[in-house]
């Protein structure tokens, strides 16, 4: 007759502790991995927090500076870039269709007249937060004539889904004859 052998004495509080060991580094590794990638998307996208803060009263938009209405759409700077102007309120942005060129440095400056609302122009890494009392800018450029559209990516309450816009890139010779007659320029219809 053999002896019945005896299970090792901490047989279960050793196995228990290994797999907590494993689950420990299982979440540092996920950690880890995470920061790389929010690091990796920061860097590769060029998603930086903005330089410097600007101010602005988003109760007297409509009465002067910046952001009056005749002021709104695409300028055609001294030297040769473009700065487009946009005021997004509830439940649209002004101007509703923007004009743009291709090949040409482009600033957007944004802001809102009410609350919190999202500038997001699809298919490319243009993407702001307008919150009142403050401008958003941000520099782009376009390569591809094109029509894209310009959702409201924040909820910003009722009306939010309905809340969106539309960007018309054309080419940089018919922008700048379009911007010999006007002054500001918009593809709103
Ligand atoms: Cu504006 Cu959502």
């Amino acid at each position: 007759m053999t002896e019945p052998v005896a299970p090792p004495y901490d047989h279960g509080a050793g196995q228990s502790e290994r797999a907590e060991h494993r689950w420990a580094t299982a979440a540092i590794v996920i950690l880890v991995l995470l920061v790389v990638l929010a690091t990796f998307a920061a860097v590769h996208w060029a998603a930086m927090p903005q330089a410097r803060v600007e101010i602005v009263d988003p109760l007297t938009l409509h009465l002067g500076g910046e952001f009056i209405e005749s002021n709104l759409g695409s300028a055609i700077e001294p030297d040769g870039s473009v700065t487009v102007r946009v005021v997004g309120q509830q439940y649209s942005f002004t101007p509703s269709c923007i004009l743009v060129p291709t090949d040409t440095p482009i600033t957007f400056r944004a802001t809102s007249s009410d609350v919190v609302h999202g500038f997001l122009i699809d298919g490319t890494n243009v993407n702001l937060m307008l919150v009142p009392g403050y401008v958003s800018s941000l520099r782009a450029r376009f390569e591809e004539p094109g029509e894209r559209l310009m959702p409201c990516h924040e909820f910003c309450s009722v009306g939010h889904e309905g809340m969106w816009g539309r960007v018309k890139i054309i080419d940089k010779a018919a922008f700048t004859r379009l911007a010999a007659d006007q002054r500001r320029l918009n593809c709103v219809e």
